[in-house]
C-alpha cells in the first residue's frame, strides 16, 4: 500500500484534481487497493471544490462529488509515504508544518515529468486547461514512477 498525499494551498483546485486524477489512473489499472490518495491545502479549510475544476474533472468523466477542503496537519507526516505539492510556495509551507523533512517524503507534482517546475495556481490564473495538462502528465508521471520500481 503506497500513501499519497497531494496538497496545494486552497484544496479546492490543484491538489483534489491530482486526487481524483490519480484515483481514476489506479482504478482504470486494476491497482486501487494498492493505494490511499488524499488532498489537503495548506490554507484554510471546509470549502467545496471550485466549479471550474469540478467541471474540468467532470469533462474528463471524473466524478468528484461532494468534497470539503481540508487543512493539511504535522500528524500528516507520519500517515503518508509520499506528499506532493503542487508548487515551490506549497513545498515550503509544508516543510514549515512538518518541521522538516526527515524522511524525504515532499516532492513537487511536476518534479515526476520532463519539465519540473510549479502547477500554476488556476485560482489565480483561471486557466484549468494548463491546470488539467500540468496535473495529468505529473500524475502519470507519478503512477510510472511507482508501477516501474523507479524514482519517488
Ligand atoms: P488551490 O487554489 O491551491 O489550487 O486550491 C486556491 C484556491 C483558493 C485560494 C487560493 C488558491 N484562496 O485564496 O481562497
Amino acid at each position: 500500500m503506497t500513501k499519497i498525499m497531494f496538497v496545494c494551498l486552497g484544496n479546492i483546485c490543484r491538489s483534489p484534481m491530482a486526487e481524483f486524477i490519480l484515483k481514476d489512473m489506479v482504478k482504470k489499472a486494476g491497482i486501487s487497493e494498492q493505494f490511499q490518495i488524499e488532498s489537503a491545502g495548506t490554507y484554510y479549510a471546509g470549502r467545496p471544490i471550485h466549479p471550474p475544476a469540478k467541471a474540468k474533472l467532470a469533462e474528463h468523466g471524473i466524478i468528484s462529488g461532494d468534497r470539503f477542503s481540508r487543512q493539511l496537519k504535522k500528524s500528516d507526516y507520519d500517515r503518508f509515504d509520499l506528499i506532493i505539492g503542487m508548487d515551490n510556495m506549497n513545498l515550503v509551507t509544508m516543510s514549515h508544518i512538518f518541521e522538516g523533512d526527515p524522511e524525504s517524503k515532499l516532492h513537487l507534482l511536476l518534479d515526476y515529468t520532463e519539465r519540473p517546475g510549479n502547477v500554476d495556481d488556476p485560482w489565480y490564473t483561471g486557466d484549468f486547461d494548463t491546470a488539467w495538462i500540468d496535473i495529468e502528465e505529473g500524475c502519470r508521471g507519478l503512477l510510472k514512477a511507482l508501477t516501474d520500481g523507479g524514482k519517488h
